[in-house]
Formats: structure tokens, sequence, C-alpha cells
């Protein structure tokens, strides 16, 4: 009997101290940190800034995922495939140099799913790293009205809450687009009335659901072709231009402190797409439609980023209205090598030391700051590694590169 409970002593005394130690991937340390500061067995708590240590796994350059036992601790150890790459040598936080470098936010894509993965969300709710996250799927017309009148906000609202919990702004993404936009819309063959109607009441009902608690709105995306040209999907075919200026108004009726962007690609350097898009700025405001910026996604190749981004820019900025990189990501060939994240490192650089050159820029997102849960390998067979953090959750050279873009 005493052996018994003196073994149940020693359990108790091992749990409460596995208690006190932070789990891998978890905080252990940084200014107003008041939890554990050892981690678990496997771990070791390592400096990333002054706000922020986290528990990273003693074998992250190993080369396979796996889950690995010690010491009665189980924990999922995600590797590497970046294992003999430099390593990101800077500790300030990516939020913490865009503010220094006077921008409003530098901030990631997230989606809904990943919200489950722990080790993911620490980071992401770092506000040193992220000072705003944008929903990548789950304000869309297909997740937000899926049939008509319909509405349907937890996606959302799980995404603004966990923004709000970690005093993080939030861009709304988006109100009318062609993509992963339901067959109802699409294929309804409504006459331009009953559309107009349709993209009044999504985008007038959505941007008042989150009315108050969003930075700013895509409010159009994607609007033209790489000539550009118009695309044309159901709204421009049904309504000519004018869907824009109706969706437009509706949100800025909607939520008045939202700032109304319109978001698209290949625009980042000059070229027809991007005059295309500053016409339209141009035509909106003479028509007094409401319009206060114009998002860059800034999907890029490793080594072929157009030579004119600052420039066009200003461009834009010159007719009063903000620009912000909206979508940053910059792709390559796999595998990685060093000289590729060499060269990624200098193009996250070269992006970021543009905006920041560019008063009305107000700051950048990239795409979802991880490797892991990139858009890019599932659409562009035999690419990715486009994030500044890799699927291991460890930072790239590419970390440093936004550093010093910043700094620059
Ligand atoms: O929701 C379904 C799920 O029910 C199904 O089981 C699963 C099977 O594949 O698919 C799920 O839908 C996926 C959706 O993301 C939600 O995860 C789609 O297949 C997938 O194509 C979709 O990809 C999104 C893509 O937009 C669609 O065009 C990416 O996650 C999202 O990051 C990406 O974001 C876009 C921006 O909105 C606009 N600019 C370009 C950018 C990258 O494509």
């Amino acid at each position: 009997m005493l052996q018994l409970a003196t073994s149940f002593g020693v359990l108790l005394a091992f749990v409460s101290f596995a208690a006190a130690q932070s789990a891998v991937w978890g905080q252990c340390g940084g200014i107003g940190w008041t939890g554990a500061t050892t981690c678990v067995s496997g771990s070791v708590c390592t400096y990333q800034n002054d706000y922020y240590s986290q528990c990273l796994p003693s074998t992250a350059s190993a080369t396979s995922v796996g889950t690995s036992t010690t010491s009665g601790t189980t924990s999922t150890v995600a590797t590497t495939s970046t294992s003999s790459a430099p390593a990101s040598t800077a500790n300030i936080g990516l939020n913490v140099a865009a503010k220094a470098a006077g921008k409003l936010y530098l901030g990631s894509a997230t989606d809904n799913p990943e919200l489950t993965d722990t080790a993911y969300v620490a980071i992401l709710s770092d506000s040193t790293e992220f000072g705003q996250i944008t929903p990548g799927n789950s304000m869309k017309w297909d997740a937000t009205e899926p049939s008509q009148g319909t509405f349907s906000f937890a996606g959302g609202d799980t995404v603004v809450n966990l923004a709000k919990a970690n005093g993080q702004l939030v861009r709304g993404h988006n109100c009318v687009w062609h993509n992963q936009l339901p067959s109802w819309v699409s294929s309804g063959n409504f006459n331009a009335t009953a559309l107009a109607s349709i993209v009044e009441t999504h985008c007038s009902t959505i941007v008042s659901h989150w009315k108050g608690q969003m930075y700013s709105w895509d409010v159009i995306n994607e609007p033209f072709n790489d000539d550009g040209t118009w695309r044309t999907d159901v709204f421009y075919n049904t309504l000519n231009t004018t869907y824009v200026s109706i969706a437009l108004k509706a949100a800025r009726a909607a939520d008045p402190a939202a700032k109304l962007y319109i978001n698209d690609y290949n625009i980042e350097g000059s070229g027809a797409k991007a005059t295309a898009m500053l016409n339209l700025v141009k035509q909106l405001q003479a028509d007094g439609v409401p319009i206060d910026g114009v998002g860059f996604q800034g999907h890029f190749i490793v080594g072929a980023l157009p030579s004119t981004i600052q420039a066009n820019l200003e461009a834009f900025t010159a007719l009063g209205i903000e620009v912000a990189i909206t979508e940053l990501d910059i792709r390559m060939t796999l595998p990685a090598t060093d000289a590729l994240l060499a060269q990624q490192k200098k193009d996250y650089q070269t992006v970021i030391s543009a905006c920041k050159a560019v008063t009305g820029c107000i700051g950048v997102t990239i795409w979802d700051y991880t490797d892991k849960y990139s858009w890019v390998p599932s659409t562009f067979s035999g690419q990715g590694a486009a994030c500044p953090w890799d699927a291991n959750l460890l930072r790239k050279p590419a970390y440093d590169g936004i550093v010093a873009g910043f700094q620059s």
C-alpha cells in the first residue's frame, strides 16, 4: 500500500512537473510571458525575439515527418526539407519591423482548417510577427452565401475572433470574385436587375455582419485578364462594369469605416493590366464611387520579380488612394536549394523595400506564413517553398529578407 502511494506520489510529481513545462512549439519566454519557461523533453527553449521564445524540437533538422516519444512525452516532429539551408538569424518580429518602418502591419493569411494546429496558431497569434490576418477562404461567396439568402458567418467569425484576441487587424476577403462562386450565382441566368440586387445584398450583408471589425475589404477581386481586358465572368457579362460600383457603394453603406479595395494579381509592375486598374480607379473617382485602395496580390516566382514595383505603387498612390501587398508569396521549382532560398530572401527584401519606400503602401500580407499551408504546391505542380517559414514552422532566410527590407 505504501509502495502504491509512493508510486502515485512520484507520478503526481511527474505530472505536475510536466504541466509546468511548455509543449513542443509552445511559448516558453518573452516580455510579458508568465507561463512555463522550460520545455518538455525533446525540445529546447529557443529565443525568437524579445517577446517570444519557443520550444523547438531538438531534432528539427531530421529529414522525415514522424512521431517521437521521449521520456513519456509524445510529440509529432515535422521536419524540414531545407535542413542544409542557412537559417534565419533576425530576431525582431516581422510586424515589429514593419511598424518601425512606418507601416501599419505585416500580416498573414490563414484558413480555418489550420486553426486546429496549435503550433501554427501560436506563431500566427504572435503579434510581434503578425499585426493583421486575412481569412484565406472563409469570407468568400461560397462560404458566406452558399445558397441564395442563406448566410453563414461561422468560419469568418472564428478568424475575426482570433485576430481580436491577438490585437490584430483583419482584411476582409472578398465580396465579389469569379472564383469560389456558388453555381446558384454563376449559372442562375439572372437578368441585370436581379444580379445587381444579388451583388448588392451579398456585399451589404457580409460587410454589415463584420461592421466595425475590419480594417479593409477586398470588395472586388481579380476583375481583369492579364492583357488588361475585363474578365468575362457572370458579373461582367450581365452587368458590364457596373457591378464594381454596385458592390463598392453597398460596402461603403454597410461599414463606412472599412477601407474599400480592389485586389488583383500581375499588377505589381507596370503593364497593360496595371494600366487597366489605374484607369478603373480614375473612372471610379470621377464617378464619385468610393474606392480607398488597391491590393497587389504579389504571387511571385523566385528570380522573376517585375522591375517596376515601386514606381508602379507610386502611380497608384499618386491618385490619392492607399496600396497594400495583399497575398505575398515567392515560389520556386522544388527542391529548394540554398541558392534558391538565398535568391528568395533577396526577392522578399526587394518587395518589402518597395512597399517601405512608398508612403501610401500601408502594409504587406503573406499568403500564409508557412509552406505547411501554402496554396502553391496544389496549384503549381513541382513548385512550392514560397513562404518565409518552412513546412516545419521554422524560419527561412526569406524571413531575414523581410526584416532587411523594412530596415533598408
Ligand atoms: O472546401 C472544400 C472541401 O469541402 C473539399 O473537401 C476540398 C477538396 O479539395 O476542397 C475544399 O475547397 C478548397 C478550398 O480552397 C478550401 O480549402 C478548394 O479545393 C481549393 O481550390 C481552394 O483553394 C483556395 C484558392 O484561393 C481557390 O482559388 C486557396 O485555399 C486560397 O488560398 C486561394 O486564395 C486565392 C485568393 O483568394 C485570391 N488570389 C489568389 C489566391 C491563391 O489562389
